[in-house]
């Protein structure tokens, strides 16, 4: 049977899938602190108000004080260890609920209601987080304060450019960050999504790893309605083959569908399982640039929950499955073909193992 040369081609420029596998220890890895994780989005956090989050098993509040700054301290008074987020914002400070004693955004003790002006405070100190705002989220250095302005929150240029509609997408997952990621490395699972018209006959094409980083590029195919709205095609039944580029810079992604879209996906590691994400996805649409301007705030919800919801409602289910399965049987082996995913899982392991040599290392010193 005849080849055609651009069939040929593609066959050529194809990496070979083959059967590896799984280290079973990715799923029981911590992460690496030294990096800016996201939190929260910034609407969600008025002045005066306080938020609990966690960063990996670390229980932080944040709060936001009278002049928009915001502060992350850890979520336990260093009286009692009662959770602060019950507490209240009084200016710059945040007030414990249970004795009132007040806290600057430092985490030091300035005020204990009930003490006699003339004594001397105690000291008493919570400690603080480095914190910041950008792209509408809020990001927490949970490692070594002093490495957080040596570490750079993933750029976003289309953050700022009008001809792309802003789509965030919150997301919440009882599983293992390392079964989270490696979903979103998986172009092969467009099975799952075929009944909202997903895409087609991936193959892998391009896969660079390097001590920090995976990227890994797939062609993939597209067809139906979506496409035609995602302005992939001029009509539902043409098929387009298009270059999908995903790459993981530890502990984020960033992912793009060649003119059509930009997906950066923000990670927030909180237990051995549960994860969350912060996403920004940026399209361009079909529709005259006025329209997208007028409504866009409202068209950025209705495509959440109309279209991408639903791919990503079906892809929890999976992957919790996974999670519980391993739980239930940790032993149980697996096997992997995309070699995506195992340059995936060799650069978590690697950056926890990285991270706890440091820790290691930075104790034998100090005994
Ligand atoms: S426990 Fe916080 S003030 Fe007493
Ligand atoms: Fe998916």
């Amino acid at each position: 049977m005849s080849v055609r040369k651009s069939e040929l081609l593609n066959m050529e420029s194809t990496i070979t899938l083959s059967s590896q596998p799984v280290q079973n220890r990715v799923r029981e890895i911590g992460i690496n602190p030294n990096y800016w994780y996201p939190v929260a989005w910034s609407h969600q956090l008025k002045p005066c108000q306080i938020l609990p989050v966690v960063v990996w098993q670390q229980a932080i509040a944040v709060y936001r004080d009278v002049n928009h700054q915001l502060h992350a301290l850890e979520n336990a008074c260093p009286h009692k260890g009662v959770v602060f987020d019950k507490g209240e914002v009084f200016e710059t400070h945040l007030v414990c609920p249970y004795h009132g004693w007040e806290f600057n955004g430092e985490g030091e003790c300035v005020k204990i209601p009930y003490l006699p002006p003339e004594q001397k405070l105690p000291c008493a100190k919570a400690r603080n987080y480095p914190i910041q705002e950008k792209y509408g989220i809020i990001w927490i250095f949970p490692g070594d304060p002093s490495l957080a302005e040596l570490k750079t929150i993933p750029d976003v240029p289309e953050y700022n450019e009008s001809e792309w509609l802003i789509v965030e997408i919150p997301a919440h997952f009882q599983a293992h960050f390392s079964i989270c990621n490696e979903n979103t490395m998986d172009v092969f699972h467009g099975f799952l999504h075929r009944d909202i018209q997903g895409w087609f006959n991936p193959i892998l094409t391009q896969l660079k790893a390097k001590k920090n980083t995976v990227h890994a590029q797939y062609q993939v195919s597209y067809r139906g309605w979506l496409s035609k709205f995602l302005n992939l095609n001029k009509d539902e039944n043409q098929v387009t083959t298009r270059t999908v580029s995903i790459t993981y810079n530890y502990p984020h992604y960033h992912s793009t569908l060649e003119g059509v879209s930009s997906l950066y996906l923000m990670r927030l590691p909180v237990s051995l399982t549960e994860t969350r994400s912060f996403s920004l996805l940026f399209i361009k649409l079909r529709l005259p640039k006025w329209v997208v301007n007028l409504i866009r705030g409202q068209l950025s919800q209705i495509i959440w929950h109309f279209l991408f919801k639903k791919f990503l409602d079906q892809d929890i289910e999976m992957i919790e499955s996974e999670q519980q399965t391993y739980l239930a049987n940790p032993h149980r082996q697996y096997v992997e073909i995309n070699p995506a995913i195992i340059a995936l899982q060799r650069v978590n392991i690697a950056q926890y193992e990285e991270f706890m040599q440091q820790s290691e290392l930075i104790s034998n010193h100090k005994n």
